[in-house]
């Protein structure tokens, strides 16, 4: 009885984790173009282009489809991926391109909606495009949450409130800083772009730049006037529970790139993405389908080799790494002589200007012609493994290999990544706290029967603290190797000393006694 029921959990976790990488090694052309935000004319700022040679100002579906070539791994995906590029601004002004390496990495995740996962993952349909992320932004402001602090336990989020969808866009970025002698950090743990400092003296094989897109989808509309409000994340940003309204789960698409900023190591100056951020709020992302359907909907059902491998789905064509960088885009006009890569001169392709937040970047505003001292010495939250259990499980890049054999250790708790992340020493100025000092606590509640207290922590939302009491019970399943870590988060509300088997909580109001 128990045996099966474990094996059927195992067998619905596996499906749960499954994925694919899709290579996209060639880069089909950095250039103004973004066919979504600016059709049928130049972009305001220049983009790393992958996917189909069929893209342009304004590719439909069948454009794509009847491209020559992909730069993308597997033949028969036709569709169009593309994001900000990273550049370098030496001490006089002049912008070099950084190097990207190995191209973009497009990882398809088949993780059903947490609510109703016998619904299953329904193919992109023809026509289907989005955006993520908003070239605009030029803060982060999810709770009270310094933009440098980790983010609390992903078990807390609706908690506290942060799984708004203004919110959860703000946790699609991430900026993974790559030290291949050292364990990776997990995906999507740091939401800005780290200083050149910072980037010098521990990222020595670059940063890898993240993007989660929406997987929820309204089920209707291909398209939408401000490209992203016919999709929606799952209150988990990577999964979870899709909002009502958008109850069909589509793969989730995450970009990767990875730009070299080692080889400016030392050399003085700073990093710009191309939308004139500094800081990477403001990144983004652009993708318009190109599958033929039914080949993506049966990759999507029967795909499910945890190895995340292109390779290991029999219904892909792969073509060889030479042949992805053979696929380029065909420039025309003014964007055929526009330099984008190299030293391009003393401005950002399109003449984009450097915007320092925290206001949105829209409008005539004058540019900021420095960085703003808030800019410069705030904490940096410092290097944190990632956990092996955590979002995409198959090994990113250089993860040790993980053997599929074995059926994956379930740690929510580690997923997590809860405790606040250690702080790096601060520079010279020390910033104030911004939060106010939390009332003493009261002592302890104890430990429901059966679970043990494993640790405490406080979170600050406005102006309540909680404390947070993390209890956990082990369970041990015999029949695989696996020992399954099953965290509860407990709380008591204080007045009603009210238990639920999820968050015990404590409020306390500041400024009250
Ligand atoms: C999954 O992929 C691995 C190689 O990465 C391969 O050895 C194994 O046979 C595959 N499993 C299935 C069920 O296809
Ligand atoms: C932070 O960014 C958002 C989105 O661009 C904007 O609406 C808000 O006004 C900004 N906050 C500040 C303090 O400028």
């Amino acid at each position: 009885m128990r045996a099966d029921r474990t094996l059927a959990s195992l067998a619905l976790l596996g499906k749960a984790l499954a994925f694919w990488r899709l290579e996209c090694r060639g880069r089909l052309s950095m250039a103004r173009i973004d066919p979504l935000v600016t059709p049928g004319e130049p972009s305001v700022h220049a983009h790393a282009i992958h996917g189909s040679s069929g893209f342009g100002l304004n590719p439909s579906y069948e454009d794509l489809m009847n491209g020559d070539c992909t730069s993308c791994g597997v033949k028969q995906d036709m569709s169009a991926y593309w994001a900000p590029a990273l550049y370098f601004r030496h001490e006089d002004g002049e912008y070099e391109l950084v190097n990207q390496v190995g191209g973009m990495l497009a990882y398809y995740t088949l993780r059903p909606d947490a609510k109703n996962p016998d619904a299953g993952i329904r193919a992109f349909p023809p026509g289907f495009r989005m955006v993520a992320g908003d070239t605009t932004r030029r803060n982060y402001s999810v709770g009270t949450q310094n933009f440098k602090d980790a983010d609390p336990e992903k078990s807390i989020w609706a908690l506290l409130g942060q799984t708004k969808q203004s919110d959860l866009r703000q946790r699609a970025i991430g900026f993974n800083c790559m030290d291949y002698s050292k364990a990776p950090e997990g995906a999507l743990y740091r939401h800005y772009l780290p200083e050149k400092p910072y980037l010098d003296a521990n990222c020595r094989d670059g940063i890898r730049i993240e993007l989660m897109f929406p997987s929820c989808w309204n089920g209707k509309d291909v398209e939408s006037a401000d490209h992203m409000s016919h999709v929606a994340y799952p209150d988990l940003v990577t999964d979870g529970n899709c909002p009502r309204g958008f109850d069909v789960k589509l793969p989730g698409l995450f970009f990767e790139t990875i730009w070299d900023t080692a080889q400016f190591k030392g050399v003085p100056g700073e990093f710009v993405l191309s939308n004139g951020d500094v800081q990477g709020f403001g990144y983004h992302g652009d993708f318009i389908n190109g599958w033929p359907e039914k080949l993506l909907q049966d990759a999507v059902d029967t795909c499910l080799n945890l190895s995340g491998r292109q390779e290991d789905c029999p219904l892909f064509n792969i073509q060889s790494e030479a042949e992805q960088n053979a696929c380029k885009l065909n420039l025309f006009g003014t964007l055929s002589v526009e330099k984008t890569e190299g030293k391009i001169g003393k401005s950002l392709p399109g003449n984009v200007p450097i915007r320092y937040g925290p206001e949105p970047a829209i409008g005539n505003v004058p540019p900021a012609s420095t960085a703003p001292t808030s800019h410069v010495p705030v904490p940096t939250a410092s290097y944190k493994p990632g956990t092996t259990s955590a979002f995409l499980p198959g090994g990113v890049f250089k993860e040790e290999p993980t053997t599929t054999a074995e059926p994956p250790k379930i740690s929510i708790q580690a997923a997590a990544a809860a405790a606040p992340a250690p702080k790096e020493e601060e520079v010279t100025t020390s910033i104030a706290s911004p939060e106010p000092t939390p009332a003493p606590a009261p002592s302890d509640p104890p430990a429901p029967q059966g679970y043990e207290v494993v640790r405490t922590e406080w979170v600050t939302n406005g102006n309540v603290v909680s404390k947070v009491v993390v209890v956990e019970t082990v369970e041990y399943v015999m029949l695989a190797t696996a020992t399954e870590t099953v965290t509860v988060t407990a709380s008591f509300g204080a007045e009603k000393a009210r238990r639920e088997l999820h968050h015990l909580r404590r409020h306390r109001a500041h400024g009250l006694h």
